[in-house]
């Protein structure tokens, strides 16, 4: 089975109210994406089917079927409210990849709340400034993540709750601590929150060149385009069994590995484990994946790995491969092909654009390298960066630009319009990247146009690391800038001036490496430190990445005439 029509068959006549009505939706109706992603599966009488398989590093597994969401999401919207929490608050979810994760997820939106997911490997520092800007009054967490927490709790005045879902007695709850138990709190009825299409739903916080991460607003409309983008990319139908490896501390994992998914009422298998080619492979052959949605540096890791591990398993069920986050290089797509018998097929989306934007669609001839083009609906093209007039020659690099209003498209940053609307130029909606469209309408993509690194396909704020790297109390000035990386294609690099007194040695190396991996996250963590002297910096004072940056990806440096000290 499969949904695939042709490309252009999809494009013609297109319009967002075919998704709509597959899911039986109608303008100023209630939309839920709680009660879509359970309840709605189960009235169509498919509450027995199989929604999560699960498994963790230690073997062990749990299931969970259509009605075991419903009443487990029930359970998780009861207790929320039963705390005092109601629609439009903020309730963070820090957790691995466990179930009450995933479900959380639905019974915050089930309560009319919005989610607010965040990566489990985040440090007090990274957390402290998210769950700040968002007001944020509870944190769904475990035990083992909890005294994260605690260490700024002193300067959150409005988070009330810290939901632990894993208590046992063994260690006594602290300060607004409070247990639950998502297995023992089944509910079989909950009234839903009555949530319409521009209700806001989820609240992912990305980063920026310059100031703090932003908290990128979603809603429940966003459904439309989740649902619809995931049918016709991934392919997804009932009879798969689905795999998204991303974390839903990021967007992928809530739009394409939580939403969507239970949209289309598919199966999904979860690995909550760290990487390990051989351990993937054996996931796969064991839950028989057929659809699978991954990212490049994956698909690096597993090259890397080599072939003949490949050999060891069965992956004969494996039917449709997607990639999305960063580059898709195209020996990784002849790899693929070579091993698994298919490509993977790149997408291209952020965190803001809610779902995907630009896609190898299924059944279209495939450029490896190429993004693919514009999913049906979706205006796009690149523009010329000073006029934002679209690039009428084909071949030319420009910024790429979409025209707003498709229905998964971010509603707002939070609390900060002003740079959402920068966001927009003559009518567009900049994402920030540059690419180039060849003759055909492929694109191809070139880069970043801001300063944000792409790390293993997550983004990493150099303002963010360098305000960390102020902190420590040897380092007087620092630049952080990407460098090449085989596997993750850029990684952190740090530029450090050092104060009187301290002395370059390996320890401090360490520490400050430390550092950074405990106050922000291990990805943010500089993967190397050069110590300098001085920083080339602009007369009016500003550190000049862009010549750092150059000097470590080998390339023209440019323009110098604004330095100080050349
Ligand atoms: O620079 C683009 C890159 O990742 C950015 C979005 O990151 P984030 O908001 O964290 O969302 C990631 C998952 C949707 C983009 O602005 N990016 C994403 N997909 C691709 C990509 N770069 C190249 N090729 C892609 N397929």
């Amino acid at each position: 089975m499969s949904n695939i029509g042709s490309y252009e068959e999809r494009i013609e006549n297109f319009d967002w109210s075919i998704s709509e009505e597959e899911l039986g939706y109608k303008e100023g109706d209630v939309i839920n994406i709680g009660w879509y992603c359970s309840d709605r599966i189960c009235a169509q009488g498919k509450g027995d089917r199989p929604a999560l398989l699960w498994e963790n590093s230690t073997g062990e597994e749990k299931s969970y079927t259509y009605d075991d969401l419903r009443v487990c999401s029930n359970g998780i919207g009861a207790f929320l409210r039963s705390l005092g929490l109601k629609e439009g608050d903020r309730i963070c979810l820090f957790m691995d990849r466990i179930p009450e994760l995933y479900i959380g997820l639905l019974g915050i939106l089930k309560i009319g709340a919005i989610a607010q997911p965040l990566f489990s490997a985040f440090g007090d520092e990274s957390l402290f400034v998210r769950l700040e800007n968002a007001g944020t009054s509870a944190v769904i967490t475990q035990r083992k993540h909890a005294s994260k927490l605690h260490k700024i709790l002193d300067r959150l005045p409005d988070l009330k709750h810290i939901i632990i879902v894993d208590y046992d007695e063994t260690r006594p709850l602290k300060e607004k601590e409070v247990a639950f138990s998502m297995d023992a709190r089944r509910q079989d009825q909950l009234e839903i929150f009555p949530t319409r299409a521009e209700s806001p739903s989820l609240l992912h916080y990305t980063s920026g060149t310059t100031g703090m991460p932003k908290g990128v607003q979603h809603v429940h409309y966003s459904l439309i385009s989740q649902y619809l983008t995931a049918k016709w990319v991934l392919d997804i139908t009932e009879d798969d069994i689905y795999w998204c490896t991303a974390d839903p501390g990021w967007v992928t994992g809530t739009s394409y590995g939580i939403i969507a998914p239970w949209a289309l009422g598919v199966t999904q298998v979860v690995l909550d484990s760290g990487f390990s080619a051989e351990n993937w492979y054996r996931f796969i052959q064991k839950y028989r994946v057929t659809v699978w949605y991954s990212a490049p540096t994956a698909i690096r890791s597993l090259m890397k790995a080599g072939e003949e591990i490949v050999k060891q398993f069965d992956l004969s069920c494996l039917r449709h491969l997607v990639s999305v986050g960063e580059p898709l290089n195209a020996e990784a797509v002849t790899w693929s092909e070579k091993v698994f018998g298919l490509p993977f097929l790149d997408s291209y989306w952020q965190t803001e654009t809610g779902s995907i934007m630009i896609t190898n669609f299924p059944g279209m001839k495939i450029k490896p390298g190429s993004m693919g083009k514009t999913f049906p609906g979706i205006v796009g093209t690149v523009v010329d960066p000073q006029t934002y007039e679209p690039l009428q020659e084909p071949g030319r690099i420009g910024l790429i630009a979409f025209r707003p209003g498709w229905p998964a498209m971010m509603r707002t940053y939070w609390k900060n319009e002003e740079t959402y609307q920068g966001k927009f130029k003559n009518g567009w909606y900049m994402p920030g990247d540059r690419a180039r469209i060849d003759p055909q309408g492929y694109f191809w993509f070139i880069g970043r146009d801001d300063d944000v690194i792409n790390t293993a396909g997550h983004l990493v704020s150099p303002f963010e690391v360098e305000s960390v790297l102020l902190e420590h109390p040897a380092v007087a000035e620092s630049a952080v800038v990407s460098k090449p990386d085989e596997i993750n294609m850029e990684v952190v690099k740090a530029f450090v001036t050092l104060k009187p007194g301290f002395a370059v040695s390996e320890e401090l190396e360490l520490e400050i490496m430390n550092f950074i991996r405990k106050k922000l996250s291990s990805l943010a963590m500089p993967q190397e430190i050069e110590y300098v002297d001085s920083l080339p910096k602009t007369r009016s004072g500003k550190i000049m990445r862009r010549l750092l940056h150059a000097k470590e990806w080998g390339e023209e440096i440019g323009d110098t005439s604004t330095l100080e000290n050349d």
